[in-house]
């Protein structure tokens, strides 16, 4: 059987990342697209030469040319810059919309019915962006953000409990920004929602050090932001569509009246497979939860407003 072909734009830190865990788990076939010249092509020959000793059958190709990622079945976008220490993920708007509007028009003709994943920041705004630039079905454009929060969120929850974390499943909803709105009501222990196991105070503690889960890492790398748990979200959505798994991941997705938002790509839970996003899940928030996800649409909203979506 044919391999199915991902493209990741932007070979940095969290593009070669994803395209190392593409290539060690042989999910598919990888072209790793940068605008500097002769590193993606480095990158990609140095993981092909890992792949004998991984017993992985994914080719990796780097390049500086568009044509080659025509027919992906996926786009990755990580280009754009990344944060530094005092940097908020909203201080990359201007410089990365141009970044993130040039690849949208780079990458649609050649591969008109992939599913794009806008991970560059800030991220809900990039995927409304990569929605206009390609003209592509809004549900075959989202964005990662979610996956990774809720993880960040799950590792606390697990080291606060001592237990496994893959035993925790976290839920956030809004913008993959300041404002996300970590749900302790809905994050469960083996179905035991933390709010019967966590006392108030302490859930506020780690939902707070969720939403800052992102600075921390940016304050202790002083040149960059965190890309090893973003490759690994990605690459969860990534197998959710390549392998219609129908998995329930959260995403920045399109609403169209879900949550009472129309026209605006925000952090909800999403069931992903083979068509992309394939149906929002609408939870049932209670006034506290919706006040919060309103605040988080907002932000959004106002940086949508700023590049004129
Ligand atoms: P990085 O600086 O390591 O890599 C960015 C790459 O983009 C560089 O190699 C650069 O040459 C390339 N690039 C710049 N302009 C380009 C263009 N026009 N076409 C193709 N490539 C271009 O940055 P890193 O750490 O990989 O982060 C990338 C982006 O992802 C940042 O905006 C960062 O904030 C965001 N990010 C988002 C996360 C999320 O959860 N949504 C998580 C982690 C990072
Ligand atoms: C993060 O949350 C920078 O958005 C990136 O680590």
């Amino acid at each position: 059987m044919k391999k199915k072909k991902v493209s990741i734009i932007g070979a940095g830190h969290v593009g070669a990342s994803t395209a190392q865990l593409l290539a060690l788990y042989g999910i598919s076939d990888v072209v790793l697209f940068d605008i500097v010249e002769g590193m993606p092509q480095g990158k990609a020959l140095d993981l092909s030469e890992a792949c004998p000793l991984w017993n992985s059958s994914s080719s990796v190709i780097g390049t500086n040319d568009y044509a080659d990622t025509a027919g992906s079945d996926i786009i990755v976008v990580t280009a754009g810059i990344a944060r530094k220490p005092g940097m908020s993920r909203d201080d990359l708007l201007k410089t990365n919309a141009d970044v993130v509007s040039a690849i949208g028009l780079g990458i649609a003709k050649g591969s008109p019915d992939a599913v794009i994943i806008a991970v560059t920041n800030p991220m809900d705004v990039m995927a409304h962006l990569l929605f206009k630039t390609t003209g592509f079905p809004h549900h075959r454009v989202m964005g990662m953000g979610g996956v990774l929060d809720a993880a960040r969120f799950s590792t606390f929850v697990a080291w606060e409990l001592k237990v496994s974390p893959g035993a925790v499943n976290s839920v956030i909803l809004g913008g993959h920004g300041d404002q996300m709105v970590p749900m302790p009501r809905f994050t469960t222990v083996n179905g035991v929602p933390i709010t019967e196991l966590i006392s108030e105070d302490r859930i506020k503690a780690l939902v707070e050090r969720t939403r800052n889960g992102g600075a921390e890492i940016v304050s202790l790398l002083k040149t960059g932001s965190a890309y090893y748990a973003p490759a690994a979200s990605t690459i969860a959505m990534v197998k959710a569509i390549l392998f219609d798994e129908k998995r329930p991941l959260p995403a920045a997705c399109y609403l169209s009246g879900q949550y009472g938002v129309d026209g605006l790509y925000v952090g909800v839970p999403a069931i992903l497979g083979a068509g992309g996003v394939e149906k929002i899940i609408e939870l049932k928030l209670n006034e506290k939860e919706r006040e919060a996800f309103a605040k988080s649409t907002a932000a959004v909203a106002g940086l949508v407003k700023i590049i004129n979506l």
